[in-house]
């Protein structure tokens, strides 16, 4: 595996794969990996010929409460994994090799970022969109992998790719999750043994949302409201609990088409985050990804 730091490098690199013909498919993170990032590796490595990753903790995506400083690193150990994990080609700039104090360009996806997550954390996503818009320019993959985990993000990005016309297919895998059912995060490190021993209720207010939905329920708002409470009695200080339109994240009057059971809630000060997707079509309810292929002018 290749390792850079500069734009230059990667163009350089994904030229060369790319005149021998290589499809090129790219896991952008912010490194801390886990098993949910290796998923993604690994879907790359089965689709594609040439896979590139990157790790960059993204500094315009943190608010100015949010503490960069503390987001956890550990360059090596990921390093290897990716190595391990047949990656081509790493990119691990540092902030100057991306960003230039001059810069004056702004993506913004509107109606999509204001709301979930973005209520609470404002320019977050416009955050997200620059970056990844950046890392698609400089590594121009043929596809490019996100997780469902967050959801948000995953929808924000295909909505960017299909309104900018980026010749890139967006494909979603499937939320990683610990035996107990909490999600894969860089951020569990921050629990504590007690507010782990909490944290997998989040997922369990979202599997009951969704059984309830499965035995006919088809209002939202008592839905939200019983993961609200769920979180609650765990010890959550909730930030949203919402079962939203999987398109436009905006509010559903009634539970039909793709759906996404979505909270976040902090737990002794970390900040969580969790979903569920459904299509739910009269009374047929399946688990689903929020991935919208046909969004894009270049379905796969
Ligand atoms: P990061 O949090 O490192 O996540 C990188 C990718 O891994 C994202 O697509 C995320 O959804 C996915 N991921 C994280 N946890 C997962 C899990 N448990 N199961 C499956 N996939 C999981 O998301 C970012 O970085 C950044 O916002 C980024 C897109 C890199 C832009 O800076």
């Amino acid at each position: 595996m290749k390792t850079v730091t500069t734009p230059r490098e990667v163009r350089e690199t994904i030229d060369q794969a790319k005149s021998v013909g290589a499809r090129v498919g790219f896991v952008p993170t912010m490194g801390a990996l886990h098993e949910g990032h290796a998923s993604l590796v690994r879907m790359a490595r089965a689709r594609t010929g040439f896979v590139a990753a990157s790790i960059f903790v993204n500094p315009r995506q943190f608010g100015p409460k949010e503490d960069i400083a503390r987001y956890p690193r550990a360059f090596e150990p990921d390093r290897r994994i990716l190595e391990d994990l047949g990656c081509d080609l790493l990119f691990h700039p540092g902030v100057a090799d991306l960003y230039s104090p001059a810069d004056r360009t702004r993506v913004s996806v509107e109606g999509l970022s204001d709301v979930l997550c973005g209520a609470a954390r404002a320019g977050h996503f416009h955050g997200v969109a620059l970056v990844v818009a950046k890392l698609f320019n400089i590594v121009r993959p043929d596809e490019a992998y996100f997780g469902q985990k967050d959801a948000q993000q995953a929808v924000i990005i295909q909505r960017m790719a299909a309104d900018l016309d980026f010749p890139v297919s967006i494909v979603l895998g499937s939320t990683v999750r610990e035996v107990d059912g909490l999600a894969m995060s860089s951020r569990n490190v921050y629990l504590d043994s007690v507010s782990r021993a909490k944290a997998p209720a989040m997922y369990r207010a979202l599997c009951a949302a969704r059984e309830r939905i499965k035995a006919g329920e088809r209002s939202p708002s008592p839905l939200a409201a019983m993961m609200a409470q769920t979180m609650r009695e765990a010890g959550f200080d909730v930030e949203y609990a919402a079962v939203v339109d999987g398109g436009t994240l905006g509010a559903l009057e009634r539970i039909e088409g793709t759906v996404l059971i979505a909270c976040a809630g902090r737990i002794a000060g970390t900040r969580l985050i969790d979903n569920v997707a459904l299509r739910v079509s009269g009374a047929a309810v399946e688990e689903t990804l929020l991935e919208f292929p046909e969004w894009s002018a270049y379905v796969r």
